[in-house]
């Protein structure tokens, strides 16, 4: 069903629906653009999301729009700040995607868009090529028709999000006059379950390593080696196993140090959300949800911690079987963090507890794959409430208030080192697999999502300096 939206006044809805076709060739061009951040052989690619990118901000209207060498994929800037007295915003976005494996899974090839009633399937065309193109969309909408905005404007769009935007940090920390503004509207998260809109006031941070453990330099015949020495899968599994309890509770000494616990208040924000763990269940295809006892799904998923092993690989893979000890056995495992647990210190807990238990017959190795804080947001913060009343004006109902359990690398940098509030919305639906085969995007809630920028950004636009 299409999503329904209060429509905008007539000389903007006339320009959107003249425009429909070239709006929607423009998305999927954009989703054809294969900018796979984490593989170093997409690197041309991500420079050509980014040039792309330039050359349609361009074409909306924006100004010094500049591809930007930060060290790594490159970052996109433009502005328009011809709107004298109101306040800036500073919006941010990422045009990397994750990597397609399975890709016998897809029903079409993820970088070959296509739509699908009102699904527009591809790698990126949620998560966050969605976000970025309704933002701009939107402004060349106003641009056109009004010939002006109703604030001032910087886009810092980044390559690099999906791989925990290295690069960014410290590119803030050196950029910090060139993006003065008076809040951040970060556009990467979505909807709530049941496509319902939110306004995202939590994100887990992460720790993210890779394990590698080296037994002998060549496998071995386990024929002739079993039960002599020590088997790297074997002493990867038990590793991993000594990482989390049966009850869900993470093992490593002072993993729970630093977090901040659930107040009533918190734990009842949770609670008042139209949620069901069993139907929630059922919308995953899983057989129950599971987690740290004591704690609802939604607390667990936005305020409580976790570990996960993310790939784990070793020894023989093949068909049939091969008698070998594997010389090695590797992991990706990594850690969602909330307030105040910090990656670094993690990452060192982490590693000295795998020191400690990697058994004898082995070398272990724990290298850091980059992390990111967590960030939370103040819900009665003006810009937020502002955020608010353009979505609900918008939809005909108030947005949710959610905390969510992804993570946006620099998501708490913007306050910290820019010293910015931060509003975080977006309009893709909660069930969208981004990350996984099939990632699609709601076209009702992209189409939505562009009458809500201009109705949020004249409520921003109202806000006292
Ligand atoms: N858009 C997501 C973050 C997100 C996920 C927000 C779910 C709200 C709900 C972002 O692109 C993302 O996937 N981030 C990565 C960061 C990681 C690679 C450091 C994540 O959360 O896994
Ligand atoms: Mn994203
Ligand atoms: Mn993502």
């Amino acid at each position: 069903m299409t999503t329904s939206f209060a429509a905008l006044e007539p000389a903007v809805e006339a320009h959107l629906d003249a425009t429909r076709d070239a709006r929607l060739a423009s998305y999927l061009d954009f989703v054809r653009i294969p900018s796979i951040s984490a593989l170093p052989e997409h690197a041309e690619d991500c420079r050509r999301a980014a040039v792309w990118l330039a050359d349609t901000l361009r074409a909306a209207g924006i100004e010094h729009v500049e591809v930007v060498e930060s060290g790594g994929h490159p970052l996109v800037y433009g502005d328009w700040l011809h709107a004298e007295g109101a306040p800036t915003i500073l919006v941010y976005g990422h045009y990397d995607v994750q990597p397609v494996d399975p890709l016998d899974q897809w029903t079409s090839p993820p970088f070959e868009p296509v739509v699908v009633g009102e699904r527009l399937l591809g790698r990126g065309s949620s998560d966050d090529k969605s976000n970025i193109h309704i933002h701009v969309m939107a402004t060349a909408a106003m641009l056109a028709v009004r010939g002006g905005l109703p604030l001032n404007v910087k886009f810092l769009f980044e390559g690099e999000e999906e791989s925990t935007s290295i690069h960014l940090d410290p590119w803030l920390a050196a950029n910090r006059e060139r993006l003065a503004a008076d809040l951040v509207v970060i556009s990467d998260t979505g909807f709530f379950e049941g496509n319902i809109p939110a306004i995202t006031t939590g994100l887990r941070g992460m720790m993210y390593a890779q394990v590698d453990v080296q037994g002998s330099p060549v496998d071995l015949h386990s024929g002739g080696y079993g039960g002599v020495v020590e088997n790297p899968a074997n002493a990867l599994a038990r590793m991993i196993a000594a990482l989390k309890g049966p009850d869900g509770r993470v093992l490593i000494p002072g993993f729970y140090d630093d977090v901040v616990a659930l107040t009533d208040a918190d734990r009842s924000a949770f609670a008042a959300l139209p949620f069901d763990e069993a139907e929630h269940a059922r919308t995953i295809g899983v057989p129950t949800l599971v987690g740290e006892v004591g704690f609802t799904a939604l607390e667990r998923r936005g305020g409580r911690p976790t570990l996960d092993v993310n790939g784990i690989w070793g020894g023989f893979q093949g068909e049939g079987s091969k008698t070998i000890i594997p010389a090695t056995a590797h992991a990706k495992i990594s850690c969602r963090l909330v307030t105040a647990q910090d990656p670094d210190r993690i990452f060192e807990l982490f590693r000295d507890f795998l020191g400690s238990i990697s058994p004898p017959g082995v070398t272990t190795t724990v290298t850091s794959l980059g992390g990111g804080r967590p960030s939370l947001t103040p819900i009665d913060h003006p810009a937020t409430q502002a955020a608010a009343r353009g979505l609900a004006a918008t939809f005909g109902e108030p947005p949710v208030y959610i905390r969510e359990g992804g993570s946006i690398p620099v998501g708490a940098s913007f306050e910290t080192t820019l010293g910015l509030p931060v509003v975080l919305y977006g309009f893709p639906p909660p069930n969208d697999n981004a990350h996984a085969p099939d990632e699609w995007m709601d076209l009702g809630n992209y189409e939505a999502g562009i009458r809500a920028v201009v109705r949020i950004w004249e409520e921003l636009a109202d806000l006292p300096r």
